[in-house]
């Protein structure tokens, strides 16, 4: 990896409330140097947490995109409106939302074109079902997945998220998310050449401060995406120190 740097990313869902973002973006500023931290709140905290985390190294970003810049599409945000609250990053094709809203690895890629075009880092979930794991099918799944779902010139993260260990306090063996992360690395060097070598591989699902330690010393594992643990900004404090320095 070109850049090995780790990224510490807090998913918040649809967690969080207003009263909640001054002491909470007070606390994250304290976060280690070696790590970047990013906090991915819900589309009405963005603004309010762009100004408490003014002239901070903690970076923000949004848990969805539209496609399109504009138009006749009620209740989406287009990844332009994003950037203008101060967004750098947006979360893409989580499992929540391939399932609960049906996304497809065709719109997954049409966010990430519309990210990238807007100037954002889209970050590309892709995960397995525990069938499929237990099918073994996890692997061609996920290759799947990406074929699918990054555009030709992808620039951003790719987050590896195991459908069965979100939420649910369980994770992949270390073997598992060795030999996972392993063939994400080789799948983006055949789908972008070079340029694949360059490009974060998040583990996420249950990551919490007892198993970061462990889950991010893993070859080619270049951060973590967090969901439940990074509500309270200590636990997401403990993951990023934990986060190796090299
Ligand atoms: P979790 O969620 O850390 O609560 O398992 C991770 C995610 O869905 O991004």
């Amino acid at each position: 990896m070109t850049d090995m740097r780790q990224l510490i990313a807090g998913n918040w869902k649809m967690h969080g409330r207003l009263a909640e973002v001054a002491a909470y973006a007070e606390a994250i500023r304290k976060a280690p140097a070696h790590v970047d931290i990013l906090i991915c709140p819900p589309f009405t905290l963005l603004d309010r947490f762009a100004a408490a985390l003014s002239s901070s190294a903690v970076a923000l970003g949004a848990q969805d995109c539209h496609p399109t810049p504009q138009g006749a599409h009620t209740g989406d945000i287009s990844a332009q409106m994003l950037a203008e609250t101060g967004a750098t990053h947006v979360i893409l094709g989580h499992s929540e939302r391939r399932e609960n809203h049906g996304e497809s690895n065709a719109v997954v890629m049409a966010k990430a074109q519309a990210a990238i075009a807007a100037g954002l880092t889209p970050i590309v979930c892709v995960g397995e079902t525990e069938d499929q794991r237990n099918e073994g099918e996890a692997e061609g799944v996920v290759r799947g997945q990406l074929a699918h779902s990054l555009p030709a010139k992808f620039a951003g993260v790719v987050a590896y998220e195991p459908i069965w260990a979100i939420g649910t306090g369980r994770t992949p063996t270390e073997a598992d998310v060795t030999t996972m992360h392993a063939t994400i690395r080789t799948a983006l060097l055949a789908q972008l050449g070079e340029a694949g070598r360059g490009i974060k591989i998040l583990y996420g699902g249950s990551v919490k401060p007892s198993n970061a330690a462990t889950l991010l010393a893993l070859p080619e594992v270049g951060g973590a995406l967090v969901g439940g643990a990074s509500l309270q900004a200590e636990d997401l404090l403990a993951i990023a120190a934990s986060a190796p320095r090299s």
